[in-house]
């Protein structure tokens, strides 16, 4: 199996890694696949993530991801971290093995997990923003 350099470099040394004890939104979820897990905490100041932050007890593909998330994300509007795909975050990292690409979805469900919370918190959840959050009720299978 293939790793990109990018991967092998945010699995030895990942981004952002930790918590953060007050964060604004965190979201956990597991994979059903393979049971890994994954927490991600954001910190967000008028709807843009000032910081995030990601644990993951699982594979090395699903370190990866997180990290690179947590980098995608940081900086952006919630709406902007809303329409990051796991796709956007595999080719961020140049491309994960087909095989792994299930470990990516965990990434995108943990921020979407936290966002989800945000929103209904804020009560900013709208029609189409809840559209958004269809892959946290989804399999695995639909996103390969
Ligand atoms: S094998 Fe579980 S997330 Fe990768």
């Amino acid at each position: 199996m293939e790793y990109s350099e990018k991967v092998l470099d945010h699995f030895m040394k990942p981004r952002n890694m930790g918590e953060i004890p007050d964060a604004d939104a965190s979201g956990t979820v597991g994979n059903p696949i393979c049971g890994d897990i994954m927490k991600m905490d954001l910190k967000i100041e008028d709807n843009i993530i000032v910081d995030a932050k990601f644990k993951t007890f699982g594979c090395g593909s699903a370190i990866a991801t997180s990290s690179m998330a947590t980098e995608l994300i940081i900086g952006k509007s919630t709406d902007e971290a809303l329409d990051i795909t796991n796709q956007a975050v595999a080719e961020a990292l140049d491309g994960l093995p087909k095989v792994k690409m299930h470990c990516s979805v965990l990434a995108e469900q943990a921020v979407k997990k936290a966002l989800e919370q945000y929103y209904l918190d804020h009560d900013m959840m709208t029609p189409e923003r809840k559209d958004k959050f269809k892959i946290l009720g989804q399999d695995q299978h639909h996103h390969e």
